[in-house]
């Protein structure tokens, strides 16, 4: 049987269900093409050293070209005694090219290997899942332009505040992403922190040129500390804690459709492409997308919370522990761009039901307005919010809306009532009059959408 990548000091051999314990292959053969890539570089940088001739430097790179090839095409032949996808790819090396593959890990450890693999896979990762959000972003901004008519009531408490745009509403959770987008942007000098050089833990006896490794591999600056370099998993809880952020927006705005998808609320109704029935009550068309959506946060914040657990009270630099930060890595890339594309989704199919959101416009929503008619009026506010709550409470009474309150009741409730006051009594006037920044005017909304906009095209 073949040895194992570090068996020389070894006599025993390894326990069956330790083998499969230690092997992270399964998992990571995701990061093939980035472990490729960093090996390319090292190469390149080994020769810039004189530990490899020009012409072993190029028989390298072929061999780590066409093991990437492998990878790429499916063909790879994982072999049992490949532990990682590091010793994967080295064996295959030394199996195309011979013994010269045994030169590639001059001065390196999988340490420094693993933890620059991890920031390059990431890198790339964190690019698609912005594309992915700004394709959600858009869809939302896309569909408050349209919508800017439709008018509802916002609430406070579930309970009916005061009229909103309809567009106002939905581009409130397009907020929410867009500071996702913006955070998810910062990270990334962060990420881009080049640990190969740093060897096992204490650096490069051969002095590799670390900074011309970075330059090669797209990364912004290099590990200043060896220990560091290899230790450090910060980056992985970074992104994670992102994702948790992002997946609770995800969610509460999902929140929000569950309830306008009921029957009781009716606003609006997800599309068949995005809903399930039940096996029992064949009139149900449940929101699944939206309770999956709701229900993925608390998978991804576990994900992050499982790990910062594993980093916690671990010595110093490299230790296997580390070998742990994977899966959850991957499964929240994985759920938060899945989450984006269903949401993506569920959004830009829904039907919204203008006239239910509207008939939910009960006059009472009007109260705050009533008020500020009197503060017109030179009335101060506090007053002016009792006069209105007792004209609610008056109207409540009679079973009538607040429209259906003579200009006589008015009066006698305060002399400073005048005709006038019958304008109050319009959703769409009060919409408009929100109209400083922030507000849910037709204006205001079309500057949220440039804002926004603005942000996706830079
Ligand atoms: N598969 C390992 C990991 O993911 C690679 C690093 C192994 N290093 C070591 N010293 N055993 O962390």
């Amino acid at each position: 049987t073949k040895q194992k990548l570090w068996g020389g000091r070894f006599t025993g051999k390894t326990d069956p269900l330790m083998h499969e314990f230690n092997q992270s292959l399964r998992y990571d053969q995701r990061m093939h093409a980035a472990d490729i890539r960093g090996s390319i570089a090292y190469a390149r940088a080994l020769a810039l050293v004189g530990i490899l001739t020009k012409d072993e430097e190029q028989k390298i790179t072929d061999g780590l070209t066409a093991v990437g090839k492998e990878w790429e095409e499916g063909t790879f032949k994982i072999q049992p005694d490949d532990e990682d996808i590091h010793t994967a790819n080295e064996r295959r090396l030394s199996e195309l090219i011979g013994p010269l593959g045994g030169k590639l890990h001059t001065g390196r450890s999988r340490n420094d290997q693993v933890a620059t693999d991890m920031r390059l896979w990431l890198m790339d990762t964190v690019r698609e899942i912005e594309f992915g959000l700004k394709g959600l972003i858009r869809v939302m901004v896309e569909r408050a332009d349209t919508e800017k008519d439709i008018l509802l009531p916002g609430y406070t408490h579930l309970q009916r505040g005061q009229p909103i745009r309809w567009s106002h509403l939905l581009l409130s959770h397009a907020f929410s992403f867009h500071a996702d987008l913006q955070r998810l942007q910062q990270l990334v000098p962060r990420i881009s922190v080049l640990p190969l050089g740093c060897g096992a833990l204490a650096g490069n006896p051969f002095v590799v040129d670390r900074e011309y490794l970075a330059k090669e591999l797209g990364f912004s600056s290099v590990a200043e500390n060896s220990l560091y370099g290899v230790g450090d998993r910060d980056f992985i809880v970074e992104f994670m804690m992102w994702a948790s952020l992002a997946m609770t927006h995800i969610s509460r705005m999902a929140e929000d459709l569950v309830i306008y998808s009921t029957a009781e609320f009716g606003f609006v109704t997800l599309s068949d492409a995005y809903s399930t029935g039940s096996s029992i009550m064949p009139q149900k068309k449940n929101p699944d997308s939206l309770e999956l959506l709701r229900g993925k946060s608390g998978r991804v914040f576990g994900d992050m919370a499982g790990f910062l657990m594993t980093l916690k009270g671990l010595p110093s630099t490299y230790n296997k522990d580390l070998q742990e930060d994977k899966e959850p890595l991957f499964d929240a890339v994985d759920t938060v761009s899945a989450s984006f594309k269903i949401a993506e989704g569920v959004i830009a199919t829904m039907e919204v039901h203008a006239e239910k959101m509207r008939q939910a416009l009960t006059m009472d929503v009007l109260a705050t307005d009533l008020a500020d008619y009197l503060v017109r009026k030179g009335i101060p506010f506090r007053e002016t919010h009792h006069i209105s709550g007792r004209a609610v409470a008056l109207a409540e009474s009679r079973s009538c809306q607040l429209n259906e309150l003579s200009l006589q009741d008015y009066q006698s409730l305060n002399d400073k009532f005048e005709e006038d006051v019958l304008a109050v009594f319009d959703f769409e006037a009060s919409v408009e009059r929100r109209e400083s920044i922030g507000g849910t005017s037709r204006k205001m909304v079309d500057r949220q959408i440039s804002v926004l906009r603005a942000a996706l095209a830079a």
